[in-house]
């Protein structure tokens, strides 16, 4: 795995009214399942999916239709595009989508193809242009709204359509301070399928609110490039059975990560800080204040999301932190983790390198263990796959999803 910086785990406990009420096993990172002490009905070891989900071209390119390209993409920073004119693509399953931010200062997203001869329009994956978007094969020229706006010999064909004639547009919207687009024609709902993650896990959308994830500012990007497929970094993130082996900066943060079976299986619960812990820190240090408005109890505590598909979002009291994945192939993916701050954090001499090194620990202790996996995909011993113990089971939810998602619907087995 490499890593670079460029810039500047799931939750669940007492629902709202006080009720424990179980988390989606589908979502959220770290989570937990419960029944630490009795044997599940269906005995306690499940089968993951076989290593060929894992390894299979075609099983991904399958993924990219039925998942990437028709589901809500996180895609950019919203505040990456910061002034009309600036533009960044993105891979979005097998389309490259442009991003750009128009002189309305409206961002609208568009397929990255030329509607002349189909030449790629923007080569560079970000950069801004003064006020039109043109094509470097014939010159085909386009505004920032998509709109055909001048070709060589155009005033000679006064038939053609300019709006026709324009970008392909792409459903976009912004939450948290995010560009999501769907290629899907008909896009599904964004509540469901996006905001619906968040109350899942948290228990009502006012939690997450509360943080103004979309005022916050980027202090630290760090990307990864990691040789794993991109399921088996959600299968990691959903679950914390690894955490005390592989994560001690963590877990001394958060003690109850460390034996398993800690509130985190309840809807709107957080993971508590030790009591000797001062801040989300590399060594336990004081943070930052807390982010204004946030709750009395959402204050020492760790709360994470699953937005499915390649969304993960952390929130602690003094900063939130969201990886993107951007699955390249069927063993490779990249991900994008943003570390954010309020205004008075970022750009001032306050240093957020205690901040940021806790959770990139954990985001290379995890990576690395991703990529210890893959190679054994393809192994015979992975033909019909591992098992989930019972901490684990709700993966295979995740499993069922994907099953779904890819039309190869196979009832799971229990391992025998
Ligand atoms: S392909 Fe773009 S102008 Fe011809
Ligand atoms: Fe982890």
């Amino acid at each position: 795995m490499t890593s670079n910086t460029t810039t500047a785990a799931p939750a669940a406990g007492p629902g709202p009214d006080g009720k424990a009420v179980p988390a989606d096993p589908t979502t959220g990172g770290h989570v937990l399942a419960s029944g630490a002490d009795q044997v599940p009905a269906g005995g306690s070891l499940m089968s993951t999916l076989p290593g060929r989900y894992y390894t299979d071209a075609a099983i991904f390119a399958r993924e990219q239709k039925a998942i990437f390209e028709s589901m809500w993409f996180c895609a950019v920073r919203s505040s990456d595009l910061a002034t009309p004119g600036a533009f960044r693509t993105v891979q979005v399953g097998r389309e490259s989508v442009l991003i750009v931010r128009g002189r309305d200062g409206q961002l609208r997203s568009f397929l990255n193809i030329c509607r002349h001869r189909g030449a790629r329009l923007c080569t560079e994956p970000a950069g801004e242009v003064r006020r039109n978007l043109q094509c470097p094969y014939h010159a085909w020229t386009y505004g920032l709204d998509g709109r055909l706006v001048a070709a060589p010999n155009l005033v000679t064909m006064p038939d053609v359509d300019r709006v026709e004639r324009g970008l392909v547009p792409v459903h976009l919207k912004e939450w948290l301070g995010y560009a999501w687009v769907c290629l899907a024609h008909e896009p599904p709902s964004f509540e469901d399928e996006v905001l619906d993650a968040a109350v899942e896990r948290l228990g009502d959308l006012a939690a997450i609110e509360a943080y103004k994830v979309e005022e916050l500012e980027v202090g630290r990007r760090i990307s990864y490039d990691v040789q794993a497929n991109w399921k088996l970094i959600i299968e990691n993130f959903m679950e914390c059975y690894h955490c005390a082996t592989i994560h001690p900066e963590l877990t001394g943060v958060l003690p109850e990560f460390a034996d398993g079976f800690a509130a985190q299986y309840y809807v709107g619960h957080g993971a508590e800080f030790a009591d000797d812990v001062q801040g989300f820190t590399i060594d336990g240090s004081a943070g930052f204040d807390k982010l204004p408005g946030i709750a009395e109890d959402q204050d020492r505590r760790y709360y994470a999301i699953t937005v499915k598909p390649t969304v993960f979002i952390n929130l602690v009291p003094d900063h939130v932190i969201v990886h993107r994945m951007f699955p390249v192939s069927e063993s490779r993916t990249i991900v994008e983790c943003d570390w954010l701050y309020a205004k008075g954090v970022v750009g001032s001499d306050r240093d957020v390198a205690h901040s940021v090194e806790l959770f990139h620990r954990v985001n290379e202790q995890d990576f690395e263990a991703c990529e210890r996996t893959q190679p054994a995909m393809s192994s015979r011993a992975y033909v019909d796959g591992g098992v989930l113990v019972p901490a684990e089971h709700h993966i295979g939810a995740f499993h069922n999803w994907l099953r779904g998602r890819v039309h190869d619907v196979v009832v799971p087995k229990r391992a025998s």
